[in-house]
């Protein structure tokens, strides 16, 4: 995938600003929040103008009542809508993340499995917390930070030129050597807060990987060897992070001198030598320096921010990355309907990157009739349940239901019409009830779970747990056993009641004689609808109407228990190798 890329393959910043238009218009962002943290900020800019003005006109001997009042009066005002503006840009600052997260993880949620090619679910995870912050605060440094200091800047050069040219152009000298600065430390900057995402994103997918993955660590008594591999992210992480605070300190201190020390210098020697010469007033020069202090530091934040923005490119790239991806959700097709019928596999060709997988696959599956996927491991089997669940697109060939290609038909309605339950029974939901039910979509009756839960032999269970169906299974259901997370599988899968039913190794956990005798249950729990199962218990594979072997990228054969162990050597060995049950 060319947007999507890692954060190690983002060392360039080209086309980032393309990239962040395209972030901006599909952010769904706060504007109302975006034009008040804008107006009060500017607000809190024209006070500040206003301050010199009146200080350098009570200097000058203007002090009537009116004048001090005006005075007192701005400073206040000044400090209440500081105060005001930092809480606007607080919340407009957590308003626009917030509207950020929510349409990058929409977007992932829209994603293919696919569509994120290598990239590791640390690396993803930290795309939606990490990346989605700082440009959050990247747009509100613009809104509270650049414009208000652009129109500071613009606003105190008019004044002060219509006190004093001299002075001014003295000034104004000092930028292009602030300017030049920060091209150079910008460069440099990129490249650190690149190599800082870098190492985010290599803790937190370190960590995700390891958390998940306790137990074998506990069992393995790795914990020490754990500790120290988990030092290397972490020290990786304190390093890039000692570095970008080494290169944002250089920065400080390269702008401090050039738009802080040297016109402070020129200002006091250039305005002394005029105050002698009786051509500047005490209070303009007063003014001159109170507004030069600022407008220096002004467009030393323009352009310190600026150069820091570098560093942002990184997550820009990255996060929209992501929101160019292709969305299911945007995708339309032209049959409105479910798939019903025949499944057909049509000169099928799919590759894993470069790794082939089906070079020339053809087959029907029946509608209504259950057939078996045998074949050695890694021969596709998985891989071929994942297709008609269009986790990914094929090369060449079709997949036809009833004729018509799967492409043509609504993603969503397909995945409705399949119930598929994969090899590894994963599962959402914190009690029995909800893991039973999760995606089902519609309401489901007490009497329906029980009956579910029967067909698929886990009532025996749950019945015996503190809540019945209303107890806890834990993270993911760890408090269950391999076997009883698969019923529990099982059970979700029947529950969705839909027209074709994928088991990918469902009873691989059971013993071969229960594996059985559930396979009956759900046998006619499925009845008139088709069933595609993968299974390595040879008592199973028997029972079905079809057999197909998969062999070398195609298939191998096709036939009944009795017809295959005669025609095909790879059903042979798997017949003799699989599991068994003598009833
Ligand atoms: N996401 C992936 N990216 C790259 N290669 C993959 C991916 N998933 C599977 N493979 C590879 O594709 C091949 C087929 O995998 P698949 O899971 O379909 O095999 P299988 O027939 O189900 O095997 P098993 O009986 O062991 O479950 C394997 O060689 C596997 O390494
Ligand atoms: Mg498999």
């Amino acid at each position: 995938m060319d947007d999507n890329k890692t954060v190690k393959q983002i060392t360039s910043n080209k086309g980032s600003w393309k990239r962040f238009g395209y972030v901006l218009s599909h952010a769904r962002l706060p504007w109302i929040w975006i034009v008040v943290v804008l107006i009060v900020s500017l607000a809190a800019t024209k006070l500040e103008l206003l301050l010199p003005q009146y200080t350098s006109n009570l200097l000058n001997g203007d002090t009537s009542a009116h004048m001090i009042k005006l005075a007192l009066f701005s400073a206040g005002a000044l400090f209440v809508v500081t105060f005001a503006s930092n809480l606007v840009q607080g919340i407009g600052e957590v308003s626009i993340t917030r509207n950020l997260r929510s349409v990058v993880w929409k977007r992932i949620l829209g994603t293919k499995p696919s569509g994120f090619g290598d990239t590791q679910p640390g690396e993803i995870i930290s795309r939606v917390t990490t990346d989605t912050e700082v440009i959050g605060l990247f747009i509100i440094k613009i809104l509270y930070v650049m414009i208000p200091s652009i129109y500071f800047a613009v606003s105190v050069i008019i004044t002060l030129y219509g006190i004093n040219h001299t002075m001014l152009y003295w000034m104004l000298a000092c930028i292009p050597f602030s300017v030049a600065a920060t091209v150079v430390w910008g460069r440099y900057n990129f490249s650190v807060q690149v190599k800082v995402y870098e190492r985010i994103s290599n803790l937190t997918h370190y960590l995700s990987d390891r958390i998940t993955k306790m137990p074998l660590i506990k069992s393995y008594g790795t914990e020490e060897e754990e500790v120290a591999k988990g030092e290397e992210p972490i020290e990786g992480m304190y390093k890039a992070r000692v570095e970008a605070q080494k290169v944002m300190c250089a920065g400080n201190i390269a702008f401090n001198v050039i738009m802080g020390y040297i016109p402070n210098v020129i200002l006091m020697l250039l305005g002394a030598s005029l105050i002698g010469k009786g051509q500047l007033s005490f209070g303009d020069w007063v003014m001159f320096f109170m507004y030069t202090s600022r407008m220096t530091a002004s467009i030393s934040v323009v352009i310190f921010e600026w150069a820091d923005i570098k560093g942002t490119q990184g997550a820009i790239m990255r996060v929209s990355g992501i929101m160019m991806n292709p969305s299911e959700f945007d995708e339309t097709y032209p049959e409105k309907g479910a798939p019903e019928g025949d499944i057909e596999l049509r000169d099928l060709q799919f590759s894993y990157g470069t790794k082939e997988i089906f070079e020339n696959l053809t087959m029907t599956i029946k509608e209504g009739k259950k057939t078996v996927l045998v074949g050695g491991s890694g021969s596709g089997k998985t891989t071929l349940l994942k297709l008609l669940e269009r986790f990914y697109d094929v090369g060449d060939g079709q997949i036809l239901f009833n004729g018509k290609d799967i492409n043509t038909y609504d993603i969503a309605a397909t995945r409705k019409a399949i119930s598929y339950i994969s090899q590894d029974a994963p599962m959402l939901g914190d009690t029995v009830r909800e893991a039973v039910t999760y995606g089902v979509g519609r309401t489901v009756t007490d009497e329906e779970i029980v009956q579910a839960l029967e067909a698929a032999s886990a009532w025996d269970f749950v019945q015996k747990m503190p809540a019945g169906i209303d107890s806890s299974i834990g993270d993911y259901g760890c408090r269950l056993s391999g076997g009883q997370r698969q019923k529990i599988a099982l059970t979700r899968g029947l529950l969705r009641n839909s027209r074709y039913v994928l088991l990918d190794e469902s009873t691989s956990s059971m013993d071969a004689c229960s594996a059985l005798n559930v396979q009956k249950a759900i046998d006619n729990y499925i009845q008139g609808r088709t069933c595609i199962m993968i299974s390595n218990n040879v008592s199973i594979v028997m029972e079905a109407d079809e057999v197909i072997v998969l062999k070398d990228g195609g298939v191998e054969a096709v036939g009944d228990h009795e017809s295959l162990l005669r025609d095909s050597a790879t059903y042979r060995e798997f017949c003799s190798q699989g599991r068994e049950c003598q009833l």
